[in-house]
């Protein structure tokens, strides 16, 4: 019998174990690596059944279960970690009515509730001694945070000294830092032409500047912040809601949309207008908080594990509108998938206009059942790209008249090559590399690009003008271009003209390593690149490379190989080599290049490098120490030969390799010893 039940409940056990799993995962990616994977009401609705499974299965019991801890963002880089003098818990989340109305009916009979904007940031704990700002906090853990004082002390908002006699010696406020819209858009503009991935959102924009090195830097992008919540002893006033008057008196940057309601009418009345008003704000909000407002009330309710009992947070829907699906239009990138992209009636999404979103995928569309000439859902969440959720009324049953879901093209739209679809992945791929328009252009920029061969002045712009012209077609013709025929160009002057030569010409001393990298072979990114250049120092060698030799190289898998043997059996691309050797492209290492294997004289040494440089960069830094025969380690352990230690070094990091006798060695000794 016991045995019949224990099978019965092996799948929730199984279940709950996955879920245990996967929260954790969702947590270290929102918190460390800035990546969130889940929605918040996924994770929300996860998590609750991960209660419930906790509950019905209480012999599986863990103090490490994410419903018993709150997520950490502890693991940055050099910070000092402080533990936090009261704990920084989450809040609880609801997203209708009846959740608020439930949470209402366990409180005192009569309460005043304090509503409040919930800010789409990151939470920060300043801890204010005498006066004097002495300590900002990250929540990390919650138990314990990074001390990012000296990048706080770069918003202008944040007093670093209070000057009144009415002060406690000590006391804490707590808030949100955000980056304000604008500078978000600004920066992710930026970092566009910079080639640098784009932060999805303006709270993983201020979590990665907060986590800065260079205060400078941080200062330049312009955080900003609103605080909510202040907490230590002997504090004025009784109620919340006075201690955030007496916090705004102080000089502190409180939120004027404050407001104390006195029944669920009045809370429902103030998400409303804010569900609106919000799109005006110049920061991300997320949803609103409600906080008990009375002190004594909120110490009598107090804390579960992990959230207060005296506050909840309620969640806007993420945006949505219906529009019409006008057309399905299909874009080839620069690899040749194809993605279809949904051409909609204009809407007002999220204070933008948005006409397009993409569609992923054949079956995508397939799952959706979603066809032109229906109305569908888009929705803007934390992302950039607005996405298509289905469609208005997807019971409904298909009139068996209408055309069936359109049919993903045959061929390519761009050249009309016949599309191939690799097993196991969900792209159409259109497989003509050297004659797909897109994918030429998509080459072009690719060589060109700032990791590649760096060249200025070719930009996508100028690509497209002279691919259209017949000027370019494959990288090679890069080399052949004549200031006669680009000065001629309508909109390149003689200036640039001559700038882009110049950037052309130095293009010629980038060592083989990245020229490899540029070359575009697929799944040959910048790492593997440089790993592959070591083993084969030249074209010809890697020319003949076998996919068993190259598969004994590190990183290199069967995919890559073949690819490899692939580009290399295209007499189109050996034509292509040719001519870039003419040219005088670096087609082998000439020992100059960082990536050259250049000694042994780091032979077997395991090193971290850590801190800001002056000489090279980090990145060059760790190919020195690979082309001297050393092996790079991001962090120290009793197998650290060294500590190559720059300027700020992160004083756990110090701390660490003093514990362990490992020795420091300065930029200076270090450029010795591989010298000598
Ligand atoms: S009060 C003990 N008030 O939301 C409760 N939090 O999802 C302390 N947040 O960790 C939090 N706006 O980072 C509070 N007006 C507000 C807020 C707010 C944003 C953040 C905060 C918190 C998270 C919980």
């Amino acid at each position: 019998m016991l045995d019949l039940f224990s099978e019965i409940e092996q799948p929730e056990r199984e279940e709950l174990k996955r879920l245990r799993k996967e929260l954790e995962e969702a947590n270290y990616k929102y918190y460390v690596l800035n990546m969130p994977t889940l929605s918040d009401r996924e994770f929300d609705e996860k998590m609750h059944r991960l209660q419930d499974l906790e509950a019905m299965f209480p012999d599986l019991y863990d103090p490490k279960s994410p419903t018993q801890h709150v997520g950490s963002d502890l693991g940055k880089k050099g910070f000092e970690q402080v533990k936090h003098k009261y704990p920084m818990l989450s809040l609880a989340n609801s997203y209708s009515r009846e959740e608020i109305e439930d949470w209402v009916r366990k409180l005192p009979a009569g309460v005043e509730i304090v509503c409040e904007l919930k800010y789409d940031g990151l939470s920060i704990s300043l801890w204010y001694e005498h006066g004097r700002l002495t300590r900002a906090l990250t929540r990390g853990d919650g138990q314990q945070g990074d001390d990012v004082l000296q990048n706080i002390k770069t918003i202008p908002s944040i007093p670093w000294q209070i000057n009144r006699t009415d002060l406690p010696d000590f006391f804490e406020l707590r808030g949100e830092v955000l980056l304000p819209w604008e500078r978000f858009e600004a920066l992710n503009r930026e970092r566009e032409e910079q080639e640098e991935p784009l932060f999805a959102n303006p709270r993983n924009a201020a979590s990665g500047t907060l986590k800065l090195q260079d205060p400078r830097e941080v200062a330049r992008r312009g955080l900003d912040a609103y605080l909510y919540y202040m907490l230590g002893e002997n504090l004025p006033g009784t109620t919340h809601y006075e201690r955030l008057t007496t916090a705004k008196a102080w000089g502190f940057h409180i939120s004027d949309a404050i407001k104390v309601c006195h029944s669920v009418d009045e809370v429902m009345n103030y998400i409303a207008y804010w569900d609106t008003e919000r799109k005006n704000l110049p920061v991300a909000t997320d949803g609103i908080v409600l906080k008990v407002n009375d002190l004594a009330q909120q110490d009598e309710l107090g804390f579960t594990a992990k959230t207060p009992r005296w506050a909840i947070a309620y969640k806007f829907p993420a945006e949505k509108q219906l529009t019409l699906l006008r057309e399905i239009t299909y874009q080839v990138g620069r690899t040749g998938v194809v993605t279809p992209v949904a051409n909609l009636e204009p809407v007002q999404l999220s204070g933008t206009m948005v006409q397009r979103a993409t569609l992923h995928n054949e079956d995508f569309i397939r799952s959706l059942d979603i066809r032109p000439g229906d109305r569908v859902w888009v929705e803007k969440g934390g992302e950039i790209i607005p996405k298509i959720t289905g469609k208005e009324n997807p019971n409904t049953p298909i009139n068996p008249n209408t055309p069936i879901t359109q049919i993903f093209p045959t061929v390519c739209p761009e050249c009309g090559t016949e599309l191939v679809r690799i097993p196991g992945e969900a792209a159409w791929r259109c497989p003509n590399e050297t004659g797909c328009p897109p994918q030429i252009k998509g080459k072009i920029e690719h060589f060109v690009s700032r990791k590649a061969m760096n060249i200025d002045g070719l930009g996508e712009e100028t690509i497209d003008l002279l691919y259209r012209q017949g000027l370019l077609h494959n990288i090679a013709d890069i080399y052949d271009l004549k200031l006669a025929d680009i000065a001629s160009q309508e909109r390149l002057g003689e200036k640039s003209a001559q700038n882009m030569l110049a950037g052309i010409e130095a293009s010629k001393q980038v060592p083989w390593s990245r020229v490899l990298f540029a070359l575009g072979i697929r799944m040959v990114g910048e790492t593997t690149a440089k790993k592959i250049a070591r083993r084969f120092p030249s074209i010809d060698s890697l020319q003949w490379a076998t996919t068993e030799q190259l598969c004994a190289i590190e990183d290199v898998g069967p995919q890559i190989a073949e690819n490899i043997v692939h580009y290399f059996e295209d007499m189109r691309n050996v034509e292509i080599l040719n001519r870039l050797r003419e040219a005088g492209v670096q087609l082998e290492a000439n020992g100059e290049g960082l990536e050259a294997n250049v000694s042994d004289k780091l032979a077997g040494q395991t090193i971290v490098i850590s801190g800001t440089f002056s000489q090279h960069s980090r990145d060059e830094y760790k190919d020195l120490i690979e082309a001297h025969g050393g092996k790079n380690s991001g962090s120290i352990s009793k197998k650290t030969s060294f500590v190559l230690a720059g300027e700020n070094m992160g004083p756990e990091k110090r701390k660490k390799a003093e514990a362990l006798g490992i020795p420091l060695i300065t930029e200076d000794e270090f450029l010795e010893r591989i010298e000598n």
